[in-house]
């Protein structure tokens, strides 16, 4: 069974949802939101498909209706039971007008939150490594994913021994990936899970179409081609970990 453990699906960006989820319907999604909207988007996907479950957050990019009311509306919404986690969290500072400290204490809060929940969270980072290890070394105290991991080989020693796991999408099988195929090659399966980020970051051989998450395939693939061994086994060990990491 495959998980997608990290995907975008909203109404304006398919009009085929209900088809690209039948096509996962013997394996798990899972949603991400990043905003008061999306949030809501993913509750209504966990509710309405079996094989789709939900986390929810904001995101560092995504902070303009972030307050304190939102934690406790993000807390209430987490006791729905296929609301399996916080993300996706983080920070960004892609941008020249980011304001490191909002990012900080937003992402702050949300850690706290699902340490309080015993819920895992999903860390989105975009040039920000040293900075998102630093609070995530200090304030972590739940499982966690680095979604969609891009960082060093020796950074990413450094998040799997805060008992993290490596999100591996897409980009894996893009001809320029040579540093994350390093990453890859040189991690265990046990610390590593399946993702797509859909629509966005489509995996060879489709990639510059949109993304959806039957797509995990090709990086599962892609991971069983780098590390020699069978496709089978890169399934089964990341649904274990998907499984103990969310609880499904
Ligand atoms: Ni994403």
């Amino acid at each position: 069974m495959m998980v997608d453990t990290h995907c975008h699906l909203l109404k304006e960006d398919y009009d085929n949802l209900d088809d690209i989820i039948m096509k996962m319907k013997d394996n798990i999604i899972i949603a991400s939101g990043y905003d008061s909207k999306s949030n809501l988007e993913v509750i209504d996907l966990v509710n309405k498909y079996p094989n789709i479950y939900g986390t929810i957050g904001f995101h560092p990019s995504e902070l303009d209706d972030f307050s304190s009311d939102s934690l406790n509306i993000l807390e209430e919404q987490l006791k729905n039971p296929k609301i399996v986690g916080i993300g996706e969290i983080g920070l960004d500072y892609h941008y020249d007008d980011t304001d490191k400290d909002r990012q900080h204490d937003a992402f702050i809060k949300q850690i706290l939150l699902a340490n309080k929940l015993k819920c895992p969270i999903v860390v989105h980072s975009r040039d920000a490594a040293l900075d998102t290890y630093e609070i995530l070394e200090k304030y972590l105290d739940t499982k966690a994913i680095m979604h969609c991991y891009s960082y060093s080989l020796e950074m990413s020693k450094k998040f799997i021994n805060l008992g993290m796991y490596l999100g591996i999408g897409g980009v894996l099988t893009f001809k320029n990936s040579s540093k994350i195929k390093e990453v890859v090659l040189n991690t265990d399966l046990s610390h590593l899970v399946l993702e797509t980020d859909s629509p966005y970051l489509t995996p060879e051989p489709f990639r510059g179409m949109k993304n959806e998450p039957y797509n995990v395939y090709y990086v599962a693939k892609e991971i069983a081609s780098i590390k020699g061994i069978d496709i089978e086994k890169v399934f089964d060990e990341t649904f274990k970990n998907a499984k103990n990491i969310f609880n499904i």
